[in-house]
């Protein structure tokens, strides 16, 4: 595995997505930065290279990729039609991470879309993905560059810790920014659906949207949800993840009393409330009143403990407004336990 590091010199940086486009132009598979988390390219078009994202990634052949583009003009040679709601939402917030699910033409290749007649693509709102989908000249699939189940990688070494030796390069572009995933909205239906929450919040979308609605399944377990990728397990750290839900003072009891019973316990908590404990290790995430704070340093704090050192992790809820509902969502998928004041 290649890993170009990060540039700041231009004819580098040029040479570097050259390299990468033209790895991927021969069906190999390279994972480069967007402003969510890094993702795993390949050529959308071409069947072998995106079985090679299936591989390396050891994903469920069920699981739909999403598709990234530089342009409207190659959403136009994926898709039978976009929707006004969908060519709306194009406007507002692309480059962005907003995926909308479409019907598809039957461009891509089969395996792509798992065999739905529908497609989700998106515009990664990165300078260094947009070069590298521009040089490549092809939509690429691209899921996120981590092994099926792990925590999402917001840096690039979190795509070496995983898959070195296992794709062919990682364009290095530092740290993403949103740190969550795309939000995934289904415009295929006649109210649009919200099929996960992610970087654009719902509020967000209602600024343009009469109405939007939210996959039941998402708030109940007993659903089957219409995104095949969230009924997996997801985001899973190395060491059980406990969310605690309840007041600052019950956080500090559960703590102590974990400790108590002899656990190594590491703790993921807000800056408010990392103020009033006094326990290693401990990893903050940001003011718990700037959710997009914490959205960015979330999943690098799940990939921080190892099961070497901690033996469990303990992690408070946030509000679900804003960005938020996409923090829950995740942090609800990694944990294995809710501990609630009763
Ligand atoms: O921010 C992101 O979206 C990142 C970056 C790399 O762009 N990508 C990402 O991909 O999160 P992935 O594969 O980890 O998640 C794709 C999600 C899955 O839940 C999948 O089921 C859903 O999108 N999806 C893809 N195509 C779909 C379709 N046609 N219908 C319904 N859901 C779809
Ligand atoms: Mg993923």
């Amino acid at each position: 595995t290649k890993w170009w590091k990060q540039s700041k010199n231009s004819s580098d940086l040029d040479a570097q997505v050259q390299e990468a486009a033209a790895l991927l132009r021969e069906n190999q598979v390279v994972a480069f930065p967007t402003e969510t988390v890094y993702g795993l390219g390949a050529d959308a078009t071409e069947e072998a290279a995106v079985q090679r994202i299936f591989e390396a990634k050891g994903r469920p052949a069920d699981n739909p990729l999403i598709v990234h583009v530089a342009d409207e003009d190659q959403v136009s040679q994926l898709v039978s039609e976009i929707p006004p709601v969908a060519k709306k939402l194009m406007d507002e917030f692309w480059p962005g991470p907003l995926t909308l699910v479409l019907k598809s033409n039957g461009t891509a290749a089969e395996n792509v879309t798992a065999g739905l007649s529908t497609i989700g693509i998106r515009m990664p709102d990165h300078p260094l993905a947009l070069t590298l989908l521009r040089k490549t000249g092809r939509p690429l699939a691209a899921p996120s560059a981590n092994r099926s189940g792990r925590p999402s990688p917001t840096a690039a070494d979190h795509v070496y810790q995983d898959l070195d030796g296992r794709i062919a390069g990682i364009l290095d572009g530092g740290s993403t920014g949103v740190g969550v995933e795309s939000t995934v909205v289904d415009c295929t239906t006649e109210i649009p659906i919200i099929l996960r929450p992610g970087g654009v919040t719902k509020e967000g979308l209602e600024k343009y949207l009469p109405i939007v609605m939210v996959d039941p399944a998402l708030a109940d377990e007993k659903q089957k949800p219409k995104s095949p990728g969230m009924k997996y397990t997801h985001y899973a750290p190395e060491s059980p993840l406990w969310l605690v839900d309840g007041t600052d003072e019950f956080f500090v009891e559960q703590l102590h009393q974990l400790k108590g019973d002899g656990n190594r316990v590491g703790v993921i908590a807000s800056d408010e409330l990392a103020e009033k404990l006094d326990h290693l290790p401990l990893i903050r995430c940001g003011s718990r009143f700037q959710l997009d704070q914490v959205a960015e340093k979330l999943y690098g704090a799940l990939r921080e403990f190892k099961k070497s050192d901690v033996d469990l992790i303990l992690c408070e809820t946030f509000s679900e407004e804003g960005v938020g509902a996409a923090i829950m969502n995740r942090l609800n998928k990694a944990a294995v336990k809710k501990i609630q004041t009763c």
